[in-house]
């Protein structure tokens, strides 16, 4: 005899090994029915979830934003961010989220031509300001001097912080805060890179700040 404890055998064990279980069957399937449903790509989307979410809960109200010249409404809770809104609401993903804390600088844009940090700020509050995002900074298919600037000096690596870095050079040259290597570095200080592309970054911002 085994020492062993054997596999109970018995129709009602769903994990049972017997060729003509019919519950292991039912179950095998069940739980492929499941696995299926986990697998079958979403049909909609993560904007159009929300919106359907949003008629849901309480507190709800709906915002309008002017993004990159553009009027644009969603329904939302006055607890989202401008981060949240631009991303999840209204597929606007070139300002990226990096900490959501404020220390990173990757979900900078602009608004009313001021650098800020969009995940420290609510969607609510910036009604009748002007957002400037990533998307928001090509003129057609001209790039602006600025995303020129850091093809040319291969200013990215991965390109995660890059979104932010090029929002936040655009504002510090505007600023007149990129008259030195140093000085630009001090102003950009907000804007971290995990690939250390630094030297390049600050490169690009001296170029534009030059030509300004
Ligand atoms: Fe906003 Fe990091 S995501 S500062
Ligand atoms: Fe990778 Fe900056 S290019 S984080």
């Amino acid at each position: 005899m085994s020492a062993y404890p054997t596999p109970d055998d018995s129709p009602e064990n769903p994990l049972s090994a017997r060729p003509d279980d019919k519950s292991r069957r039912s179950f095998m399937k069940q739980a492929g029915g499941i696995l299926g449903l986990a697998l079958t790509p979403p049909l909609v989307s993560q904007a159009e979830r929300l919106k359907a979410y949003s008629k849901t809960v309480e507190g709800v109200s709906e915002i309008t934003l002017r993004v990159n010249g553009q009027a644009r409404t969603l329904r939302a809770e006055p607890r989202v961010t401008l981060l949240d809104a631009l991303r999840e609401y209204l597929d606007l993903t070139g300002t990226k989220k990096g900490c959501d804390h404020g220390q990173c600088g990757a979900c900078t844009v602009h608004i009313d031509g001021k650098r800020i940090n969009s995940c420290l700020t609510l969607a609510v509050m910036t009604q009748g300001k002007e957002i400037t995002t990533i998307e928001g900074l090509a003129k057609g298919e001209a790039l602006h001097p600025m995303q020129t600037a850091f093809i040319k000096h291969d200013g990215f690596q991965c390109g995660y912080c890059t979104p932010g870095q090029i929002m936040s050079g655009v504002a510090c040259v505007k600023e007149g805060h990129a008259t030195t290597d140093a000085q630009a570095r001090e102003w950009m200080s907000g804007n971290l890179c995990r690939c250390g592309a630094y030297p390049n970054i600050t490169a690009a911002v001296r170029e534009v700040a030059k030509s300004a």
